[in-house]
């Protein structure tokens, strides 16, 4: 027989990578609560239509996708924006808004795989559905800014653009929806003769190479010259002072924002305003990114309503975590191991497992029926907290045994003392 191995660009996640892969979810998941976002499961197969509805090349020609046995094109989600929007075109139109829907878990793309890069990673995504306003904007980069802080990672930074900004000018002067897609799609590479090379029109050329040599410090002067830049091209010069509105909403409730990319267009083709992503400087990679959509929602429904949202990559969040030696404040919970020290102890010791099992601690039961010595060798490999051993004469005391594994300490403990003791 071969030796098998995952797939190139899969990875086995064993003991302490779940732990922290978990422990990364759990303040996701607070994260959602924080800011009351509802969380909901949706499949991992989608319908190939679907996922690809205004995604980008890049991640149309990397999707998993396959026929199944029925004969419809299916696909694993590449990310969750398009499920989502499903949702809230179906099943919740009725819902009241805004719509604030949370998700976790795997999706697939088929990127060549290297450090921060898999094919199968992991994403917790947050979507606000039903406002147009700056705070909703605001919203995803200060529960992003939350997470982030919350988990303990350092020298974190944003990069926040405006994709109306460009789109606004091509779109005032008349540039067809190809070019405009190659444009931004070389202009957000940095290969502007590349991009500039596909426009004919001489002062469209120019504004747009001026609007790329905007540079500065102070991200609100940026703006100012970026908004001034194009005043006379009501879309662009909109969206210009959309951006410096969501700049002002998200500095003065406390998070820095570090630079303002005037031409970044995220490589996805549906957003239509606000633009952002997170970095670390010992990563070259984005730790999670997002924006507006305003108009993905009304080519699955009819109905349009405008939305944000924010994905974080958390393999490589745990991965600068990781670069960064932060560790993670797990909720401690105590691991406790139960020894029956007697055959006909074990209904009484399986009985007190389950209650300390019901006051929320993490407890294992030994049911390899060894004798004590081998059972606390295995609990201090394990690096269990307590071992609470039920012998006979304590048991008839309505006690237990209760040993310090880290202290090398054993007392005798009643019962209903036990939990309250383990705890303090
Ligand atoms: P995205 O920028 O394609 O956005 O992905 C979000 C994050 O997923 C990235 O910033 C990165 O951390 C992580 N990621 C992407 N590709 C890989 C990979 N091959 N391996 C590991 N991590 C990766 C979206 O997915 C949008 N749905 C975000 C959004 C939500 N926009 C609006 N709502």
């Amino acid at each position: 027989m071969p030796e098998f191995n995952p797939v190139r660009g899969m990875r086995d996640l064993l003991f302490d990578e779940t732990k922290q892969l978990n422990l990364i979810i759990r303040h996701a998941r607070e994260t959602a609560k924080s800011y009351n976002f509802g969380e909901v499961t949706t499949p991992i197969v989608e319908s190939y239509e679907l996922v690809s509805a205004k995604s980008s090349d890049e991640i149309r020609n990397r999707m998993f996708s396959f026929q199944d046995l029925g004969n419809r094109m299916v696909a694993l989600r590449p990310e969750f924006t398009a499920s989502i929007a499903r949702l809230v075109t179906t099943v919740l139109k009725k819902a009241p808004r805004p719509i604030r829907l949370f998700s976790v878990g795997s999706v697939y793309r088929y990127d060549e795989p290297q450090r921060g890069r898999y094919r199968e990673f992991w994403q917790s995504n947050y979507e606000l559905m039903g406002s147009n306003k700056p705070e909703a904007d605001a919203e995803m980069i200060l529960l992003t800014n939350y997470f982030l802080k919350t988990l303990g990672l350092q020298n974190y930074f944003f990069k926040v653009g405006h994709i109306g900004i460009v789109k606004g000018i091509l779109n005032q002067e008349r540039v067809d929806e190809k070019t405009q897609k190659e444009v931004l799609h070389h202009m957000d590479k940095k290969e502007y003769d590349e991009a500039f090379s596909r426009i004919k029109n001489d002062d469209l050329k120019s504004i747009l190479q001026n609007l790329v040599e905007i540079k500065g410090d102070d991200i609100f002067v940026i703006t100012e010259e970026m908004s001034l830049l194009v005043k006379d091209y009501g879309e662009a010069k909109n969206a210009a002072d959309n951006l410096i509105e969501i700049l002002r909403l998200v500095t003065k409730t406390g998070c820095p924002i570090d630079s303002i990319q005037p031409t970044f267009s995220r490589g996805l083709e549906y957003y239509t305003g606000m633009i952002f992503e997170v970095q670390v400087p010992e990563l070259e990679i984005s730790l999670g990114g997002g924006g507006r959509y305003d108009r993905l929602l009304e080519l699955f429904g009819g109905i349009s309503i405008p939305a944000v949202g924010v994905a974080h990559g958390l393999d490589r969040i745990n991965l600068a975590l990781q670069i960064q030696d932060v560790k993670v404040k797990d909720q401690k919970t105590k691991k406790i191991f139960v020894i029956p020290v007697d055959e006909d102890l074990k209904i009484k010791a399986l009985t007190i497992t389950e209650e300390l099992r019901n006051s929320g601690l993490f407890v294992e039961f030994e049911v390899m029926g060894r004798k004590m010595g081998k059972a606390l060798e295995y609990a201090n490999k394990r690096k269990m907290d307590y071992v609470v051993i039920a012998g006979k004469s304590e048991l008839k005391e309505d006690s237990v045994a209760l040993r310090n594994l880290l202290k090398h300490e054993q007392v005798t403990v009643k019962l209903e003392n036990l939990v309250k003791k383990i705890q303090d």
